[in-house]
């Protein structure tokens, strides 16, 4: 797992300097974040843990670290094909393709079906926030976390977003200044 992690930080650092074609970038979390992830889940309730945006695999590694203490599977979203082939190497390569499930499409019309989540990692299209939120949060077990990435490297872009999430009385909310700073949801009991 070490030696996939650190090929896909540098192929991370690589995109950002060589022109890479925006779709086609890893934009994965750093490796703080990562440490983040997976302490959050590890710490997280029983029930669904999931992914929202698995790119090649980067962030879903840290998470899988999680899951197979736990003894539970990761489900994770990817639209783009290329990527979907990309973490399905990286699950392999790293041999947890047995704690990770990547589900290949639209998130958007999978994530109603599951119930009872007790972690959910967004770092996705950000256009979409608001549309998952309400098919995520009530889905939310009690004690449940959401984890956003993003939340300070692109604060204005999600200020009404996280203003949500602060403000709902059903969720207590804290941005953490990790990485590019990560909105920490949990739901209350
Ligand atoms: C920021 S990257 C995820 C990085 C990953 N979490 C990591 O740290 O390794 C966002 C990913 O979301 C995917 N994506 C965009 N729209 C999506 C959608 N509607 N459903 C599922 N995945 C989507 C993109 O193809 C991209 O790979």
């Amino acid at each position: 797992m070490l030696d996939r992690m650190h090929e896909l930080e540098r192929r991370h650092l690589a995109d950002q300097v060589d022109g890479t074609p925006f779709a086609q970038r890893l934009r994965q979390v750093p490796p703080e974040t990562g440490r983040l992830l997976a302490l959050m889940a590890a710490l997280a309730p029983a029930g669904q843990m999931l992914e929202i945006g698995t790119s090649g695999g980067y962030s879903g590694m840290w998470l899988s670290l999680a899951c197979r203490e736990r003894g539970d599977r990761l489900v994770t979203f990817e639209l783009a094909e290329d990527k979907v082939l990309l973490a399905s190497e990286t699950f392999r390569l790293a041999e947890v393709h047995d704690w990770v499930q990547i589900v290949h499409g639209n998130v958007l019309d999978h994530l109603p079906r599951y119930q009872d989540v007790a972690f959910c990692f967004l770092d996705t299209n950000r256009a979409l926030y608001d549309a998952i939120y309400a098919a995520l949060v009530p889905n939310l077990v009690p004690g449940g976390l959401l984890l956003v990435d993003n939340a300070i490297s692109h604060a204005s872009e999600l200020a009404a977003f996280i203003q949500r999430a602060e403000q709902d009385p059903q969720l207590d909310s804290l941005i953490l200044p990790v990485g590019k700073g990560v909105l920490v949801c949990r739901k209350k009991r």
